[in-house]
């Protein structure tokens, strides 16, 4: 059961405390012999690292973004993501597309068709890509309140262009976030993340080990 490829996306807004899970998880699927990509949105391939630093540090209106997160995503998965699926890897992505409906879309405004067209073009399931269409197989929600939130990034590095936004802008990217849990529930899995770390991480193993995936 264990040994077909996975994709694992890790969301939640700015300060919730990924990383530090990703990498926990990656080390506990090598633990067991398993191949893992650890991988991050906008970014993954030297071209959609480029284009992360636009989207994070310049000015743009809400739909260029969107357009540039997507071509991101784009050469992540045609270069990345699905080669690496396909040898029968672990993918853990740090963001996927729930990031984009929830900034582009719940945080900036932009609407959602047309979030929901560019993840079908870019993701498969119509022209030009074809096929069906490549989702996460589990996302984990680490789900923190705006304001908690706040109170972490205040005391992190140097803010870029999202981080530095005020706490209204966070409950719509939260709001954004939560309407993606209610439309796909089977995919997403929530962890309280306002809690220690070492209890953040037991509800990240037991998401994985309940599936079966580190037989
Ligand atoms: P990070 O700080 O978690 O690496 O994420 C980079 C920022 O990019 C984060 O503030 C969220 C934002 N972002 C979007 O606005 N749209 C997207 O599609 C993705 C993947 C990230």
């Amino acid at each position: 059961m264990g040994n077909s490829g996975r994709f694992i996306t890790f969301e939640g807004i700015d300060g919730a405390g990924k990383s530090t899970q990703v990498d926990a998880l990656a080390q506990l699927f090598r633990g067991v012999g398993r191949t893992v990509l650890v991988t991050r949105e906008p970014g993954g391939t030297a071209l959609a690292e480029k284009i992360r630093k636009l989207v994070l540090h310049d000015a743009m209106d809400p739909l260029t973004e969107a357009l540039l997160v997507f071509a991101a995503r784009r050469d992540h998965l045609v270069q990345l993501i699905e080669p690496a699926l396909a040898r029968g890897d672990v993918v853990l992505c740090d963001r996927f597309t729930d990031s984009s409906f929830a900034y582009q879309g719940g945080g900036r405004g932009l609407d959602l068709a047309v979030l929901s067209m560019l993840e079908q073009w870019v993701q498969g399931g119509q022209a030009p890509a074809g096929g069906p269409m490549r989702q996460p197989d589990l996302t984990l929600w680490f789900d923190l309140s705006p304001a908690q939130a706040a109170r972490r990034l205040a005391a992190a590095r140097e803010p870029d262009k999202f981080e530095a936004q005020n706490e209204a802008f966070f409950a719509r990217v939260a709001q954004g976030f939560l309407r993606r849990v209610e439309a796909h529930p089977q995919r997403f899995f929530r962890l309280d993340a306002d809690r220690e770390r070492a209890l953040v991480w037991a509800d990240v193993e037991a998401a994985v080990r309940s599936r079966g995936w580190l037989e």
